[in-house]
């Protein structure tokens, strides 16, 4: 636990525009999130698709409205799930949504209301940038059990480039660097030539995105970390 609380403009902001962000904001893919749930060992790749192992328990910490969550869901967890969220708004619009989630905990990654060792993985969706510090990675390895797994997960805008390309600007598609866009396989092949034949060459994509970042300023910034 530390004296540290949740950044007061994720807060209020969040407060405020919970239905809109809900809305407005991209889900995740399960293309992408199945993997990764591998990785963190909630799941396993059977001949015949994934199996999730809902006896494993999480936390998903900035759970917001449940973008994410609604993963979770999809792939049976409920009793197992604990979210976590600093903002009684976000936690309106989840609660909405996902009345089936009981264990829902109004609080930040300072101090996390469970047990030492309590949990098998904690989760944050779109968030870890609010809260990228030793007090908040401390509270996180003291709830989780040994071995336990911390999976961190973005979305990034088609223009922007991702966290190994920063430099080189070569972005292709969104975060192109990632090891899962690589083993992606575009059974559709219609979404890639959408991303080459039409977002890329679009001129406004690019001038109504820079146009939106100038109103980032001065909190954290996923797309900047
Ligand atoms: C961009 S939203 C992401 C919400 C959701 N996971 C999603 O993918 O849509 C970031 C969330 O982080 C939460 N947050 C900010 N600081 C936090 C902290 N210190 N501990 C836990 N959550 C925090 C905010 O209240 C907000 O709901």
């Amino acid at each position: 636990m530390s004296s540290k609380q949740a950044n007061s403009t994720a807060v209020n902001s969040f407060n405020t525009n919970h239905s809109e962000y809900d809305v407005f904001r991209p889900s995740f893919t399960p293309i992408l999130v199945d993997p990764f749930l591998v990785h963190l060992g909630l799941a396993t790749y059977e001949p015949q698709g994934y199996k999730f192992d809902t006896s494993k328990k999480i936390l998903e910490i900035a759970a917001g409205t449940g973008k994410f969550t609604q993963n979770l869901v999809d792939s049976g967890w409920k009793d197992t799930l604990t979210v976590l969220e600093p903002s009684s708004g976000m936690l309106e619009t989840f609660n909405k949504k996902f009345p089936q989630i009981k264990n829902q905990i109004l609080g930040s990654s300072y101090d996390i209301s469970l047990d030492d060792d309590s949990v098998d993985a904690v989760i944050i969706a779109q968030g870890f940038h609010w809260f990228a510090d030793l007090e908040s990675l401390k509270e996180i390895q003291r709830v989780l059990k040994p071995n336990g797994k911390l999976g961190l997960i973005w979305n990034f805008d088609y223009v922007s480039y991702s966290q190994d390309s920063v430099k080189d600007k070569k972005t292709e598609y969104y975060n192109a660097g990632s090891q899962y866009y690589k083993s992606l396989d575009f059974k559709v092949d219609n979404n890639k030539k959408v991303f080459e034949e039409y977002f890329n060459k679009q001129p406004w994509n690019e001038v109504v995105t820079q146009y939106f970042y100038g109103f980032d300023v001065d909190v954290p910034q996923y797309r900047q970390n």
